[in-house]
């Protein structure tokens, strides 16, 4: 019926180490579906975070492709890049990456202001964001005055704030207790099926299993890619 929101197509990244090449990607090809929540696992080294920063526009393949939307971004200029990564992309990080001399609401106001969104604007949004992360009551806070968690849902609010067509999530629950994870990803569940479409890299199996379908990435390559039956049912491609 739609078309997909993300189709990778023959992906391949090789780092130069010294002399010696490193194929962290190879030839990796999938769809996405606007809506899906995925994850990719796999053992350390496998190249999860190489796609998910091919996909983000923070780095170029070595072959291959990437459209979003039917964007060729992996064709974009290094001018126009930012910009589509700003539109089209919202990352979440294992590190959270929050501006520290910012506050929770400058925070999520910044990623607006480059945008070029008016500051009326950014504000109500940037509050409305964070009141529906439920850290409604901290946005005068800066990081250093939040929990883990919290800081999690100030960047969860920072990637909605342009509307982007898909939300990439590295490891966001790589440094948080067990709670702090369920509660995450809880709300990026609530999301996924508000209709964002949310990629998310895990290696923990109480995160993944969360999840509609899990790609399990080896060497390089997808060794599998399964879709988590749980009586909700996604059109075959
Ligand atoms: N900038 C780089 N230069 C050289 N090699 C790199 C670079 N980045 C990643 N690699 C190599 O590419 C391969 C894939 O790395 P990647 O970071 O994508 O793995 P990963 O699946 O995310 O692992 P982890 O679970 O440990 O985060 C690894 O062999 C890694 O050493
Ligand atoms: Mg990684």
């Amino acid at each position: 019926m739609s078309e997909p929101i993300l189709r990778v197509r023959g992906l391949s990244k090789t780092y130069m180490q010294g002399k010696i090449p490193v194929h962290a990607l190879s030839d990796v090809t999938f769809d996405v579906e606007r809506g899906e929540f995925l994850s990719i696992v796999g053992p350390s080294g496998s190249g999860k975070s190489t796609l998910l920063s091919m996909i983000g526009l923070l780095d170029k393949p070595t072959g291959g492709s990437v459209f979003i939307e039917d964007i060729e971004i992996t064709r974009a200029s290094e001018s126009d890049a930012p910009r589509i990564r700003r539109e089209k992309i919202g990352f979440i990080f294992q590190h959270f990456n929050l501006i520290p001399t910012l506050t929770a609401l400058e925070n999520v106001d910044i990623a607006m202001r480059f945008a070029r969104v008016p500051k009326n604007k950014r504000k109500k949004t940037a509050i409305e964001l964070l009141t529906q992360m439920g850290i409604g009551d901290r946005i005068n806070h800066k990081p250093s005055e939040l929990s883990g968690g919290e800081q999690q849902r100030v960047a969860i609010a920072r990637a909605l704030a342009n509307h982007p067509a898909i939300i990439l999530a590295d490891e966001p629950t790589g440094e948080v207790d067990t709670k702090t994870r369920d509660m995450i990803v809880g709300l990026l569940k609530g999301l996924s099926e508000e209709g964002h479409t949310i990629l998310i890299v895990t290696h923990d199996t109480a995160v993944s299993q969360q999840t509609e379908r899990i790609i399990t990435m080896r060497d390089g390559g997808i060794a599998s890619d399964k879709q988590v039956d749980r009586g909700v049912s996604r059109n075959p491609g």
